[in-house]
């Protein structure tokens, strides 16, 4: 007789903890997913998993309010529902209306849903997302007589349907207006940079406000404040009051309430001098009003200055920050430009780490970069680079420092 082999279930190694899991989906700028599952570990999140655009993990309730209050570079936080294979939107919708949509919202509640389609089965996704709508009404109407309506405008639950070719995933987005919305800028300049952004392109460069921090384009201010939230360990939605969780059925608000308040006890100091120029005028006052909308007008300093013409030698070195304007608005053509700072750094700022933002069709600025990220502002592939400006020759620092030649 063959021997009954014991065949532990896939939940049998995991911890108690682990079994109360919530599994969630944090999305992010493409060139962030390390940056992000780094801050997730940090929070204490389990199972990190960079995917592209994304990382998976898991927690329980109080985390998932914990992440929204305090990831940084997350655009929005979305628990999974079900995932399946679909190769028609009849398909989709049939598994779709087996979803038990009452765990997630209730007749009286408004839904609204929100699709990202990359798929020839599925080329149009608006009637995707049309027949999961459909999949959801119907099961209400079969099984109360009554329906949940829809609100594109302020929804009470928002579904998540994104389907890659034939892979469909439905999702409840958790954080509602995206966490980039932080609520500290009322007025921005031209090409203000997303706080998101900003904030991932502050946590890579690993400035904690240990030595001073420089931005010499600031326009709105958006780095210098990111920058100054990271350092203070400020939670960055600390100026939001609403996340679409708390419309949620298992929403316990007096456990957001203790999360909330025991995030916002572990706030350090910050004793460098953070600052900021802009040349032109408007953009300081327009900087130094989001500083005061953030709380954060004892901390950073923003003076009017051209970068090319102002005698910055007062200033303790440190690291620069640059997001310097391109497109079509520009005085100069862009590689001209950008050789023109890489010239200015060259000459007037040795000591200095620099860290510039750049389309990656400007391939050089005549400094080499110590280390390079690749992301997106908007939709122009960029390069977040470290230069290192070296008093003295650069091989003679190399030789000195590395040991090398
Ligand atoms: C792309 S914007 C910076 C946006 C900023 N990161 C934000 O989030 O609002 C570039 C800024 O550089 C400033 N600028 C351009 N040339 C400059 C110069 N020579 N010196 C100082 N500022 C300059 C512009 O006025 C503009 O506000």
């Amino acid at each position: 007789m063959a021997k009954r082999v014991f065949m532990p279930s896939k939940d049998f190694f995991k911890t108690e903890e682990e079994n109360t899991d919530l599994q969630f989906i944090a999305k992010t700028f493409a060139g962030f997913e390390e940056i992000l599952a780094k801050e997730l570990k940090q929070l204490g999140a389990r199972n990190v998993e960079p995917k592209g655009r994304s990382v998976r993990f898991s927690g329980d309730l109080g985390f998932l309010y914990k992440a929204n209050l305090g990831l940084r570079s997350a655009l929005r936080i979305l628990q999974p529902i079900k995932h399946f294979i679909a190769d028609s939107t009849d398909m989709l919708y049939d598994e779709a209306k087996r979803i038990q949509w009452s765990d997630y919202l209730s007749i009286h509640d408004t839904f609204s849903i929100n699709f990202t389609v990359n798929s020839e089965i599925f080329s149009h996704g608006q009637f995707a997302a049309l027949r999961l709508k459909d999949a959801l009404v119907d099961y209400f109407k079969e099984n109360t007589g009554k329906r949940p309506s829809v609100d594109k405008e302020d929804a009470d639950i928002l579904i998540d349907l994104m389907i890659a070719e034939n892979q469909v995933f439905i999702s409840v987005d958790s954080s509602g207006d995206p966490l980039y919305k932080r609520g500290y800028r009322k007025d921005v300049g031209v090409a203000p940079l997303n706080e998101t952004l900003a904030a991932g392109l502050m946590l890579h460069t690993g400035w904690k406000g240990e030595v001073a921090l420089m931005d010499p384009m600031c326009g709105s201010g958006t780095l210098l404040i990111e920058a100054t939230l990271i350092a203070l360990d400020i939670p960055p939605a600390t100026f939001r009051s609403d996340f679409a969780f708390m419309k949620w059925k298992n929403y316990d608000e007096e456990l957001f309430l203790k999360i909330r308040e025991s995030r916002l006890d572990r706030i350090r100091d910050l004793r460098m001098p953070v600052i900021g120029f802009d040349k032109r005028m408007g953009m300081v006052e327009k900087a130094r009003e989001n500083i005061r909308n953030a709380g954060l007008d004892e901390f950073i300093r923003i003076e009017q200055a051209d970068f090319f013409e102002h005698d910055f030698s007062e200033l303790k070195k440190g690291i620069m920050v640059f997001n310097p304007p391109y497109g079509k608005k520009m005085e100069l053509p862009e590689i001209e430009f950008f050789s023109h700072i890489g010239d200015r750094l060259k000459q007037h700022f040795s000591g200095w780490d620099a860290w510039i933002i750049s389309p990656q069709e400007v391939k050089s600025i005549g400094l080499k970069a110590e280390k390079r990220l690749a992301t997106f502002n908007g939709d122009i592939p960029c390069n977040w680079a470290k230069y290192r400006m070296f008093s003295g020759e650069r091989k003679a620092f190399v030789q000195e420092n590395l040991g090398v030649e």
